[in-house]
């Protein structure tokens, strides 16, 4: 694995390996990796001849002491990037990435705005415009993204397609611990007994899915329930819960699947997970009673 720190030198090597007719599969990451983490980059080895996975802990996506905060383990990312064959790690520092004078952002208007909208409009700007300076280093053929992160994916496609990213985006699955926890780098940031607290969030979730797969449709109600199930954890304080449907992400369009989401803090740790369950068009509205 060759591992490189110019966005220059990296930016040539690609260019290279194009060149000799190579398709590349890149999986952009903050590091601390994970076994979700691997899902991608394991899809990538198959589907790519090149594979490059970055590791850039991006600072303008973060909130100053949660940047401070996150986990980095170079070390061990190293080893599991070798140990899955992998044949670039791209490792920038902020000063190349964002060198003095640095004055553009890229922002997805509309969507951008969802879920949980204005308070977080800030975090996609950041990743939309490290992810764009990311693909014009890189060049990829093919691109991996987790469906644990849903609204970034989301953003992200769009981004791609409106300013005509020659990537295709390849959606992953989301990876999941034995009680059904999302895999995530800050879950090495919970105590055990915070630990124990964070399964309430897929069960939650899952409880929420099995209603809207039987037919239930009120979302304000189910959003509502989503709460009160995730805060029977009194570790759990939730910062924020949605249904709504799942291409438009808004809340008052009923379409084919819906989508299910919770941003929850615990022990002062953010932590997202979301379902998404068939149900909405293919239930029929319910019979009006006539009063
Ligand atoms: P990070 O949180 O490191 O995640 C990198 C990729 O791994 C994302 O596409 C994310 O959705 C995926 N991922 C994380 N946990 C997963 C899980 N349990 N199962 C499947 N996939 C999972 O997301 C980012 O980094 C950053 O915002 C980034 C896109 C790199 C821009 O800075």
């Amino acid at each position: 694995m060759k591992t490189i720190k110019k966005p220059r030198l990296m930016s040539a090597a690609m260019a290279r390996e194009r060149a000799a007719g190579a398709s590349i599969g890149f999986v952009p990451t903050l590091g601390c990796l994970h076994v979700g983490h691997g899902a991608l980059i394991k899809r990538a080895r198959r589907e790519n001849s090149v594979v490059a996975v970055s590791i850039f802990v991006n600072p303008p996506q973060f909130k100053p002491e949660a940047y401070r905060a996150y986990p980095r383990n170079m070390k061990d990312d190293m080893r599991l990037l070798k140990s899955l064959d992998v044949d670039y790690l791209f490792a920038p520092d902020e000063t190349d990435m964002y060198p003095e004078g640095f004055d553009t952002q890229v922002e997805t208007l509309d969507l951008a705005g969802r879920l949980e909208g204005e308070a977080i409009r800030w975090h996609y700007r950041a990743v939309a415009t490290v992810v764009a300076k990311l693909f014009n280093i890189i060049g990829p053929s093919k691109a991996y993204f987790g469906k644990k992160d849903a609204h970034q994916l989301a953003i992200l496609r769009r981004m791609t397609e409106d300013l005509n990213f020659p990537v295709n985006i390849i959606p992953v699955p989301t990876v999941r611990d034995k009680d059904g926890l999302a895999f995530s780098s800050r879950n090495t940031l919970l105590t055990s007994e915070e630990r124990v607290a964070a399964s309430a969030i897929p069960r939650a979730l899952e409880a929420i899915a099995l209603k809207v797969s039987r037919g239930a449709e009120d979302r304000a109600a189910l959003t509502q329930e989503l709460i009160s199930l995730l805060e029977t954890e009194p570790l759990i304080k939730v910062d924020y819960a949605a249904v709504v449907d799942e291409k438009t992400l808004k809340p008052d369009v009923i379409g084919q699947k819906t989508f299910i989401h919770a941003a929850v803090i615990i022990g002062g740790k953010r932590l997202t997970d979301n379902r998404v369950a068939s149900g909405g068009k293919g239930n029929k509205p319910r019979a009006k009673s006539g009063r």
